[in-house]
């Protein structure tokens, strides 16, 4: 029996307040017209969802928002602790506003995100750092408002790590950054703890959402003109096991794939433990579900998958995919793996590569393993050096390189419906994407961006199509 959580939509009594109190604060102390925000998020979308609440709360207390330090009278580092080089970089870039605050001293630079729920980390940077005013973790997210003020109006350092995960606060505002391509969590923390991973400890114990609140959040976001969207959580597959009124992942997105409208439905990540055929009939069956999956495999080896804490094997991982092939025509799969776990062999790695050859996903996250203080495999010997590891992960990108570029060349001159992103430079080209994740660069007026068109593809890269608008 899982634990339960307790829902909580306190925000509006508790918090609100608070943002008020910021709001006059920052009258008498900005520099410039309006209070002026920069917020850097870091890692995965999760983290991009959490500084989607920051910038809700922070325009309700009048900031704006700008996409520099330069002129900010707050700056807030949203940070991941995923691999050691997103740590470093929180560092480096925490360290070069070192100037800006001597030069604007009552700008307030604050830190919070999954770095800050590792206390020897969060300590570590309030120590080297006394120019940062302000520390809070994962799960001090919802009385961001209170710390804020508190930070501001005492002038002395405040220092947050709320350790309790056992409740879900629902009601925090919310700023999306686009508005036709948006991000829906659908769940908090993860209980998997694969051995390599530092996620568990820094957002806690998996915790779902309520079913009804992600419904009317969906159909919000349809009904404003959202056209893609991705329903988030460490491991979706196992949504609805904490709730009240059990349900499945399977059910909650045929509810969701039951709105009208024209949109793209998305999720990540998906467990391959947890991934059941009923999902897959569920994807092929849908009307909104992208055909496109991501699947993380990690490695190819079911000797190193057994070390990881993954609770699938090499072949359990093949049977969903040829399930998938088998179900969702030209499905389009996605994953992420690690290179040189500790103790992994050459004869791992070609596993991998073996894998990779036979799955022929579109694309990969690929990454090298990177010890992470307090988990089981940074205990674990690792005797392949940093080189050799090196040299593996340009071999499994090459073979990767050659894959994707086969499956972008076999899609010429095939169409394909897309939704145009972004402009991309100033001559006209735009930047689109195809239902099974692919960028297609394609011709028109701006005009067309945040809509869905038909795109004939006319060359191949390898990883990105070119083609050309139909009327
Ligand atoms: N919950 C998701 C992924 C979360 S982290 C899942 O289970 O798939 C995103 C990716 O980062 C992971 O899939 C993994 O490939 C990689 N990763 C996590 N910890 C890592 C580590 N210590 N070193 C290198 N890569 C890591
Ligand atoms: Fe990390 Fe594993 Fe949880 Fe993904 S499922 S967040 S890799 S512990
Ligand atoms: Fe990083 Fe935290 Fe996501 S550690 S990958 S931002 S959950």
């Amino acid at each position: 029996m899982k634990e339960k959580f307790r829902t909580l939509n306190d925000f509006n009594e508790s918090q609100s307040e608070y943002l008020d109190l910021v709001y006059e604060i920052m009258q008498d102390r900005k520099r410039g017209e309006k209070p002026i925000a920069f917020i850097h998020t870091y890692g995965c979308q999760q983290n991009v969802a959490d500084g989607e609440h920051i910038k809700g709360m922070l325009s309700k207390a009048g900031f704006e928002f700008e996409d520099k330090p330069d002129n900010a009278d707050f700056i807030l580092f949203n940070t991941c602790a995923v691999r050691e080089h997103a740590e470093d970089r929180v560092f480096g870039n925490v360290g070069a506003l070192k100037n800006l605050k001597r030069k604007y001293p009552r700008t307030l630079i604050a830190l919070c995100g999954c770095m800050m729920e590792q206390k020897h980390i969060a300590e570590r940077m309030y120590k080297s750092f006394p120019y940062v005013g302000l520390v809070f973790g994962t799960h001090a997210l919802h009385m961001f408002p209170e710390l804020l003020y508190r930070a501001l109006s005492s002038g002395k350092r405040v220092y947050v790590r709320d350790n309790d995960d056992s409740m879900i606060h629902e009601g925090i505002p919310l700023k999306r950054d686009g508005n036709f391509k948006g991000w829906l969590p659908i769940m908090y923390g993860c209980n998997n703890f694969c051995t390599y991973c530092i996620v568990p400890y820094v957002r806690g114990r998996e915790r779902s959402r309520e079913k009804s609140i992600i419904l009317k959040e969906a159909r919000m976001m349809i009904e404003s003109g959202y056209k893609d969207i991705t329903l988030l959580g460490q491991n979706v597959n196992s949504y609805g096991k904490t709730l009240e009124n059990r349900t499945s992942f399977s059910e909650l997105i045929r509810e969701v794939d039951s709105i009208e409208g024209d949109y793209w439905l998305r999720f990540m990540t998906s467990h391959p433990k947890d991934c059941t055929k009923e999902l897959i009939d569920t994807i092929a069956d849908s009307k909104h579900i992208s055909k496109h999956l991501h699947l993380p495999f990690q490695s190819g080896s079911s000797r190193i998958l057994k070390l990881m804490n993954r609770h699938y094997d090499r072949e359990k991982y093949l049977e969903i995919v040829n399930y998938a092939k088998s179900k969702i025509p030209d499905v389009s799969l996605t994953s992420d793996v690690i290179v040189g776990f500790p103790g992994e062999t050459y004869e791992d790695f070609k596993e991998t590569l073996s894998l990779i050859r036979e799955v022929e996903f579109t694309s990969l996250f690929t990454f090298i393993y990177s010890p992470r203080v307090g988990t089981p495999a940074a205990e674990m010997d690792d005797p392949i050096s940093a080189e050799e590891k090196s040299k593996w992960f340009r071999e499994l990108l090459d073979v990767q390189e050659e894959i994707a570029s086969k499956r972008c060349n076999s899609m010429v001159g095939t169409t394909q419906k897309v939704l145009v992103e972004a402009e991309k430079g100033k001559d006209n080209t735009l930047n689109c994407r195809t239902s099974g994740n692919i960028i297609v660069e394609a011709k028109a007026s701006a005009d067309l961006v945040g809509t869905f068109q038909q795109v004939e593809i006319t060359e191949a890269g390898n990883w990105i199509l070119k083609g050309k608008f139909k009327e």
